[in-house]
């Protein structure tokens, strides 16, 4: 395998370590805008030097971000090259035009590091899902989110002194805003629900609520209760009726998500004759990321293709009924769903998943937590 790799941060430099030493796949050419000398690939700063390069079989994307890596990933597909990507954002918001595309030209498409970092999760999905149905998918799955609230609740370090120390430890995206906002949850979970569920979700019909508004206070509340507070991804399919969220979630001390330390992800799926089946690892990072990027190429090698069948467009229905924590805000709705007050944070009545999502999203300012489904 020859491979044109676009990107040389922190993963692109990972699937480059790990590829030196290997007989059975080499980088060729890096496009890197920086200038770096290696000693065994050519640097560039043009992808058409990978694109019209015929010897080169395989494009690994290590850019990040929708553009231009979109337009190289498509451009590279129809040039009858495999892709391998780490790039959720990318997949998860170009599945109906990349997946189709990949399948008519008969590549090689996979993904698996875009979900979990270096956990195999995608390429156990595609296992579990061709023997069974699968009932729910979800979890943990930001490396940055889980290490602010880990930091904020083991160590009593602050949000800003948490988030600093996650950048530098190379856990966040390039925009930190994508992790803390919950949206790389939201990008890893709905394409975890396309391929559990065969299905394309409508991605608007997917709500989302992150971690950035959470304050010390929130967190004493929830020690105090016995509670702990993670970054939730759920989805959901019951009688064909899908539903798929992410929120702040308060789970149970002693219950497994509650131990998830540092940057580590815990994701899992419930299959109709497995059960409950979890994968737990490094999330994030240069060496597990990378990591899963070469084992697709080995993939790609094997002839694997993507993970499951392209299926129609869904949209989420998210009926689910919770109880929410709810501070930083007070308004008349809130008032009248108040079920009790933890200091100066409410407790609602038990509300829809989806009512819940568009309070919040007219009080930007507000923090909430669901808490956890028994
Ligand atoms: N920023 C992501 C995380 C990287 O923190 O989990 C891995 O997808």
């Amino acid at each position: 395998m020859k491979i044109g790799l676009l990107g040389f941060g922190v993963v692109g430099r990972g699937v480059y370590d790990l590829t030196a030493t290997r007989d059975d796949m080499k980088v060729a050419k890096v496009v890197c805008l920086e200038d770096v000398t290696l000693p065994d690939a050519e640097v560039t700063k043009n992808f058409q030097d990978v694109l019209c390069d015929d010897t080169i079989d395989t494009v690994v994307e290590a850019m990040g971000g929708l553009h231009p890596a979109y337009e190289f990933v498509r451009a590279a597909i129809e040039a009858g090259k495999h892709i391998v990507t780490s790039n959720k954002a990318l997949v998860a918001s170009f599945y109906d035009e990349l997946i189709p595309l990949a399948k008519e030209k008969g590549v090689c498409f996979r993904c698996t590091a875009a979900v979990g970092g270096g956990i195999g999760w995608l390429s156990e999905l595609e296992r579990a899902r061709r023997m069974q149905t699968i009932e729910k998918v979800g979890g943990i799955m930001n490396g940055t989110c889980n290490y602010i609230l880990d930091s904020m609740t083991r160590l009593g370090l602050t949000y800003a002194d948490a988030l600093s120390q996650a950048q530098a430890l190379g856990y966040a995206e390039a925009n930190p805003t994508t992790d803390v906002e919950g949206i790389d949850t939201w990008h890893k979970v709905i394409l975890s629900s396309n391929i559990a569920f065969g299905i394309s979700l409508d991605t608007d019909t997917v709500p989302v609520a992150g971690i950035s508004k959470i304050k010390a206070s929130d967190v004493e509340n929830f020690t105090a209760h016995g509670l702990v507070c993670k970054l939730i991804s759920t989805g959901k399919c019951q009688d064909g009726k899908v539903s798929a969220y992410v929120q702040p979630t308060l789970v149970k001390q002693g219950e497994p998500e509650s131990a998830v330390p540092a940057n580590y992800n815990l994701i899992t799926f419930v299959g109709a004759a497995s059960g409950r089946m979890s994968f737990y690892g490094q999330g994030a990072g240069r060496y597990p990321t990378a990591y899963n990027v070469v084992q697709d190429c080995a993939d790609v090698l094997a002839g694997k293709g993507f993970y499951s069948p392209y299926g129609e467009k869904v949209a989420a229905k998210n009926t689910d009924v919770l109880s929410y924590y709810v501070s930083g805000a007070a308004d008349s709705w809130l008032k009248d769903n108040t079920q009790e007050t933890w200091g100066d944070a409410i407790i609602t009545k038990p509300v829809s998943v989806e009512e819940m999502h568009a309070w919040r999203k007219a009080n930007p300012e507000a923090f909430i937590a669901a808490f956890a489904e028994n």
